[in-house]
């Protein structure tokens, strides 16, 4: 990513380290020799190296942005923290849009002072899902309270002005070692234990490889990227044929694997159907090149030893 000429070093700064993608994040720029790299996250414990620095950070708290980010002074952020369970949203609303709203306008506060460059996560589900896959330029309608606070985030950005690039992704997956499985994981963990699964026919996306997502974030920090960017998977498909693929990469027991539609599952918050996003902005202009299905569980099995 960055030229080894490069004299001076890049400071970036993680923010939810912990998470799924925070973790595939310092995997990768850890490696990086120009990056001088901050891992943080609201617990105090983290899974990272120990060779990482790591600061912990409350994000919904403005005093506690502050003293991170004025501490490290990083030229770039990424935030790959939020609130993520969409269920739980709907009942935590106050939770929810401290963390995902607030949290997001102290960063984008913080970066506009300093001038650093801030790089948001976003989400498919600003849209209703009526007629996906959605370019980044489709009018969002979040129909839940996740999508909601997820959609004010990228409008608070706009309007603090900082320096900032929103990348909108969906359904993560990848190698991921600490924490809750990423869905993969937790497909071939259950048939693995002959467990039944139910899984949605009716969930459309183009579901997102967690290293895909950092090659795409590495080359808008490359490429100085501003603006809104969809980093998405090659294959559209319905989550029951994503499994349904996994279980025969990986040469499980499918008949366990029952197709439902979403309204069986009686969740709080709706979920859009007819989603994913289009990525051909990423593609022509960062060069971004998602891997097949087939190929990232290839990767996974390795690094998985699945
Ligand atoms: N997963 C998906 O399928 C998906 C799809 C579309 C978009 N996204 C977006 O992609 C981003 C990364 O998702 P992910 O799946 O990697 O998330 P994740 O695994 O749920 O991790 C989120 C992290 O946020 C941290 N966090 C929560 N509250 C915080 C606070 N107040 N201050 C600081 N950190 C806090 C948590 O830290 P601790 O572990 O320290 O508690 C957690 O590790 C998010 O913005 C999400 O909205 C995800």
């Amino acid at each position: 990513m960055i030229h080894s000429h490069d004299l001076i070093k890049n400071r970036i700064l993680i923010v939810g380290a912990n998470g799924m993608l925070g973790q595939r994040l310092i995997g990768y720029f850890q490696a990086e020799k120009n990056v001088e790299l901050l891992a943080s996250s609201v617990e105090e414990i983290s899974y990272n190296d120990p060779s990482v620095p790591y600061m912990q950070i409350d994000m919904s708290k403005r005093e506690s942005v502050k003293n991170v980010v004025y501490d490290f002074y990083p030229d770039y952020i990424i935030n790959a923290a939020a609130f993520t369970n969409v269920d739980l949203c709907e009942k935590e609303r106050e939770t929810a849009w401290k963390v995902n709203v607030k949290g997001v306008e102290y960063l984008a506060e913080t970066s506009r002072i300093i001038d650093t460059h801030l790089i948001h996560i976003s989400t498919d589900y600003v849209f209703d899902g009526k007629n996906g896959p959605y370019a980044e330029n489709a009018k969002p309608n979040p129909l839940g309270y996740y999508g909601r606070t997820k959609l004010a985030s990228e409008n608070a950005l706009r309007l603090i002005g900082a320096t900032n690039t929103i990348i909108r992704t969906n359904v993560l997956y990848g190698p991921v070692k600490n924490g809750r499985p990423d869905f993969v994981r937790w497909v071939v963990n259950s048939l693995k234990d002959g467990k039944e699964i139910r899984i949605v026919t009716d969930q459309i996306n183009n579901p997102t490889y967690l290293d895909d997502l950092v090659q795409a974030i590495s080359r808008i920090i490359e490429f100085r990227k501003q603006g809104i960017f969809n980093v998405g998977g090659k294959e559209f498909l319905s989550r029951y044929d994503f499994t349904l693929k996994i279980a025969d990469f990986f040469r499980l027991d499918k008949s366990l694997i029952k197709p439902i539609k979403t309204c069986d599952l009686h969740q709080l918050a709706p979920r859009p159907l007819k989603s994913g996003l289009v990525i051909l902005k990423a593609e022509t202009s960062l060069g971004y090149m998602p891997h097949s299905i087939q190929d990232t569980l290839v990767k996974m099995k390795k690094e998985l030893a699945l």
